[in-house]
């Protein structure tokens, strides 16, 4: 399905019924990434996937990304639905984009899935190699990115035994246009720092980490899971960065698990 958001079209899929889930994708990807995930929980859930501004089948205008936008955008989307407060799970940008999403609207956050992410912000470094990055994208195209990406996203184990995965990540990120992929290099480039915020997310939380994942390791993850009161770390074992594309039935226990008990533990949350 398309709607027309913040004057652009951006692609999602709305499968099911009951508390909604909204899922926010990894860099250079696409709603795609959730499928195992619409599968396993549209059956008991409402479930949206969105492909983010500049991603999959949703437009990517040459111009100014944020994240703070990406948020605008989600939340204009919830509006389109219809829908006030919704379980978020994001994974890397994802994650990034889920805290930009409760500085603007912490009331429609009813809970936090924050996957294989990071809260602190760019190093110097890392910037560097973003604006490398989008070089490379600008003058070979997004299968140069997916050659770069692909043993940053996936464990070397996966690479070796699961070749349809690999092939799937790819099509996924050679299905990006140079705009999107260069405008969230620029976005993640210029992201705050919110390790500051995390001692103030007062909803329910879930930090998950594939134990293999090298682009946000697990000590990323415990620091969000320390800082976050009450947030429970889950690590999730032979996973890397994607774990919920590695192990899908582990992460969708450990978000269902999450779910069931914010109902007896949080009814009004
Ligand atoms: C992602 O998986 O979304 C990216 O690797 C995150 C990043 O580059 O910081």
């Amino acid at each position: 399905m398309k709607a027309i958001i913040n004057s652009i079209a951006l692609a999602y899929d709305d499968q099911g019924k009951g508390v909604p889930f909204v899922f926010l994708h990894a860099f250079p990807l696409s709603r795609r990434m959730w499928d195992p995930q619409m599968a396993a929980l549209s059956p008991r859930f409402r479930v949206i996937t969105v492909d983010l501004r500049g991603h999959g089948e949703s437009d990517a205008p040459l111009w100014l990304y944020t994240l703070d936008q990406a948020a605008d955008d989600v939340a204009a989307l919830l509006d389109h639905l219809s829908i006030g407060k919704a379980v978020f799970v994001g994974l890397s940008m994802g994650g990034y984009i889920c805290f930009a999403f409760y500085r603007r609207f912490a009331s429609r956050v009813q809970a936090l899935v924050l996957a294989d992410t990071r809260a602190g912000a760019d190093t110097p470094e890392g910037k560097a190699g973003r604006f490398q990055m989008a070089q490379t994208a600008y003058r070979q195209g997004p299968a140069a990115i997916a050659d770069l990406m692909i043993p940053k996203l996936l464990s070397p184990r996966t690479v070796q035994t699961k070749p349809d995965l690999v092939h799937r990540v790819r099509a996924m990120i050679e299905g990006n246009q140079i705009s999107g992929i260069a405008g969230d290099l620029m976005a993640m480039a210029e992201r705050p720092d919110s390790v500051p915020m995390l001692p103030t997310i007062a909803c329910p939380a879930l930090v998950l980490v594939g134990q293999e994942d090298l682009t946000t390791p697990p000590s990323e993850s415990r620091l969000i899971s320390q800082r976050i009161p009450g947030a429970r770390l889950e690590i999730i074992p032979e996973a890397g960065h994607l774990s919920n594309l590695e192990q899908p039935d582990r992460f969708n226990r450990m978000v269902e698990e999450f779910v069931a008990g914010l109902g007896a533990a949080n009814p009004s949350r």
